[in-house]
């Protein structure tokens, strides 16, 4: 099994390293477009191999996808990061070119490529790639409700006083700071639902806390977080690796799915060997549903400045 992972900076870099820990993959190619960066990126974390215990083999290459050829999966995450207070949908002008033209060299040289998009606004982006190339659409996957569910844990493990492992939820809708919708009614404590632990203006303040999880991050770091988001790629990667058959919410072209079509958006959905093996369609309360229509709407908004940008 052979990922790629373009973009060396932080996401890709550390979206490296975990692949090569969880130790499932044989090669990982690692592609930046500054000179020697992924080189030496690449040759840091081998140096971690004997350290770590992985025989993941990780090359840098700068710029020259025909090293990526033959690529299973490949991995999204060039283009440049939220500065503190900007949105995700303020990167839209420059990273739309970059994402266009990074799909376009990742499946000529592997046609049957998989794609993991992270570049943001991350939904747009998953749109954009479906638009620009040919995949089938079970072969193009956004990733940031896997990012999200894991905030949405962390913060409601942190208002239980417990373990994470205890917690079980998810975040659906769109990537950003508005758009995402966290599932608390559904969420659990070993099957216990967190509103027997937390009463309403906690759950209100874990819900609030999670979608600004980013935003927190940005603001504290001076760029956007990577350990999370390189951890959330690497559980997909890892899914579609190994044919789990995992289910995560994954941003991906609907079609009539939650009454939404034409759009990536957050959703459940199992991943295995061909990517999106299924879209699950859960019941959603009328309140639920209402925030991932409003959601599906920001999206959608944002989705139209692609026409603006002559790509
Ligand atoms: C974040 C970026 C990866 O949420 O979108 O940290």
């Amino acid at each position: 099994m052979k990922v790629t992972v373009v973009g060396a900076g932080a996401v890709g870099a550390s979206c490296a390293e975990y692949i090569a820990i969880k130790n499932f993959a044989s090669e990982v190619v690692l592609v930046d477009i500054k000179e020697n960066f992924a080189e030496g990126k690449a040759m840091d974390l081998m140096q971690t191999a004997s350290l770590n215990g992985f025989d993941t083999k990780i090359t840098g290459s700068t710029n020259d996808y025909t090293k990526t050829a033959g690529s299973h999966v490949a991995v999204i995450t060039s283009g440049i990061p939220r500065k503190p207070g900007m949105t995700r949908e303020e990167l839209i002008g420059i990273n739309a070119g970059i994402v266009k033209s990074v799909s376009e060299q990742l499946i000529k040289h592997s046609p049957d490529v998989i794609l993991i998009i992270v570049s943001n606004p991350m939904d747009t982006m998953t749109y954009l790639v479906h638009k620009v190339t040919s995949l089938p659409t079970n072969r193009i996957i956004g990733m940031g409700g896997a990012l999200d569910s894991a905030r949405f844990k962390y913060r409601l493990a942190q208002a239980m006083e417990c373990p994470t492992s205890d917690i079980d939820g998810m975040v659906i809708g769109g990537h950003s700071d508005k758009g995402m919708v966290p599932l608390t009614r559904i969420a659990t404590r070993n099957s216990v639902r967190v509103s027997e632990f937390l009463g309403a203006d906690r759950l209100q303040k874990v819900l609030e806390d999670t979608k600004v999880g980013g935003a927190t991050l940005t603001g504290m770091l001076g760029t956007s977080a990577w350990y999370a988001p390189g951890a959330a790629v690497s559980g997909l990667v890892h899914a579609i690796a190994c044919d789990q058959k995992k289910m995560f919410p994954c941003s991906v072209m609907l079609d009539a799915e939650y009454g939404l079509s034409d759009l990536c958006i957050g959703v459940p959905v199992v991943l295995g060997k061909n990517g999106v093996e299924s879209i699950v369609e859960i019941e959603l309360d009328e309140a639920e549903l209402s925030q991932l229509r409003d959601s599906a709407e920001a999206v959608k908004a944002t989705n139209t400045l692609l026409n603006d940008l002559n790509l």
